[in-house]
């Protein structure tokens, strides 16, 4: 029988999902994202050119893989026009006729992000520094049930009154949070209307594609967005994204029974990193953590924010295969750890000199938390590139062993760098 499979971040985002599921889609005639928007940042290395996917499915490089844009995503069509645009030149493909946008999903509108911005400014201190595409403000209004979706976007005529009346009430709150200015709803109709043009040949109902790409048994793999410590509803909440990033996402942002998400892949780093605010027990405020960062992030792109980085947390990643129920665990990163004659692992969260059972729900809590290490032997040789189990050193070969009997789930996947080629398969 084919096998759908749901791939998921353990941590709070970038454990490299976006390389791993474009090595998994060779096997899959569908990838499709379910929830998130363009706060994600997916890269995908291969043949010496890496590309950062945002919106569209990371399956897009394999030209018999058809990739779907799930009603669970949030959707601002000019970061997709400008994707689908940079891609389909990169690569000279065209994307028209395997990528699918559902009619359900929710629109990202320029107010949303000049909401963001005015509620971060508000927060100050308590921000959660967020990645100001509007990914928060979209969701509230689709659960406030004022949104406008796709099938809205394809229906000119009712499109300009819809946005009047959404702008007047968003003018009424940006009042409230005394922002200077109000937002004239003409322009927003104008571009959007254009948008609706360009996209309309990408809309379809894609919950009864994929119904009929099941009945038909063809293979789908679920790419989730974000991380599992990022879900809205079993994250380090309020420090989260507004969306379910956890494999439960993959059902109800695609429109399909969760009957058909047979197995899950979780993506951890052999670390750990956040962007934004919020607790991060196991995070590395010294040389070490500035170690990690350099070696980790020194490759990315200029104009990301800094990462914040630490050890590898056994307690919160534990967490995640439960909410996951993972079948199996894909390490990536592993080379980041290269120069260290001892690595850290946290096996426990202490508070207030007892130990915690369970990962806490309360942000404080997990703020006040002393993270207890085992103490792992480094190989301080570089295993940057490694293909083979065999040719790993004992000592990442001990630090493998380790996570997968901590996380009690088998490692199946081992990255050792960027590049689609740099990976062990088990
Ligand atoms: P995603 O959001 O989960 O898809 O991850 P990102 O693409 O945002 O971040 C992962 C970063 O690490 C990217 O710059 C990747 O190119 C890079 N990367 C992925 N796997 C490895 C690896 O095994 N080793 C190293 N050194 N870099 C990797
Ligand atoms: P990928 O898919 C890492 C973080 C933001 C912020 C919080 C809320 O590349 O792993 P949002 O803009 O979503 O309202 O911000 O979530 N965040 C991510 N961190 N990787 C991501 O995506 C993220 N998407 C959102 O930094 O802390
Ligand atoms: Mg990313």
């Amino acid at each position: 029988m084919k096998r759908n499979l749901a791939v998921v971040g353990v941590q709070w985002g970038d454990e490299g999902k976006g390389k791993i599921v474009d090595i998994l889609s060779e096997e899959f005639d569908c990838v499709a994202r379910y929830q998130g928007g363009h706060n994600a940042g997916h890269t995908v290395s291969f043949a010496n050119r890496r590309y950062v996917l945002h919106l569209i499915p990371s399956g897009i490089f394999h030209p018999n893989v058809t990739c779907v844009i799930g009603s669970g995503v949030v959707f601002d069509p000019l970061a997709f026009l400008e994707e689908s645009e940079a891609i389909g030149q990169a690569l000279s493909i065209n994307v028209a006729g395997r990528l699918f946008i559902s009619n359900r999903c929710h629109l990202i509108l320029p107010y949303h992000r000049i909401l963001e911005a005015a509620i971060e400014k508000q927060l100050g201190e308590r921000r959660i520094g967020t990645t100001s595409r509007g990914i928060g403000p979209a969701y509230e209004d689709k659960m406030g049930r004022r949104g406008l979706r796709v099938c809205d976007l394809m229906d000119a005529e009712t499109l300009r009154d819809k946005i009047q009346v959404l702008v007047a009430d968003k003018n009424r709150t940006l009042q409230a949070l005394n922002y200077p200015q109000t937002i004239d709803p003409g322009p927003i109709y104008d571009s959007y209307a254009q948008y609706a043009e360009k996209i309309r040949g990408f809309v379809t109902d894609t919950s009864v594609l994929l119904n009929e790409m099941i009945r038909q048994g063809k293979q789908i793999l679920f790419e989730g967005a974000q991380g599992t410590l990022l879900d809205i509803d079993h994250g380090t909440f309020p420090f989260v994204t507004s969306s379910s990033a956890a494999a439960g996402g993959a059902a109800t942002g695609l429109g399909i029974s969760p009957k058909h998400v047979h197995s899950v892949i979780g993506i951890s780093k052999a670390y750990t990193t956040r962007v934004g605010s919020g607790p991060f027990p196991t995070e590395a405020v010294d040389s070490a953590g500035d170690e990690i960062s350099t070696r980790g992030n020194g490759f990315g792109p200029k104009t990301e924010p800094p990462r914040r980085c630490g050890w590898f947390d056994g307690p919160a990643a534990r967490y995640a295969a439960m909410i996951n129920a993972l079948d199996s665990i894909a390490v990536t990163k592993i080379d980041v750890l290269d120069t260290f004659a001892e690595i850290p692992i946290c096996v426990e969260y202490k508070y207030k000199g007892s130990v915690l059972r369970e990962f806490p729900a309360d942000t404080v809590i997990l703020s006040d938390t002393q993270p207890v290490y085992k103490t792992m032997r480094g190989w301080q040789t570089s295993i940057a590139g490694v293909k083979e189990w065999s040719k790993l050193p004992v000592a990442a070969q001990d630090y493998l062993k380790f996570m997968s009997d901590y996380l009690e789930t088998p490692v199946t996947m081992v990255s050792t760098g960027a590049s689609r080629d740099e990976t062990i398969r088990l």
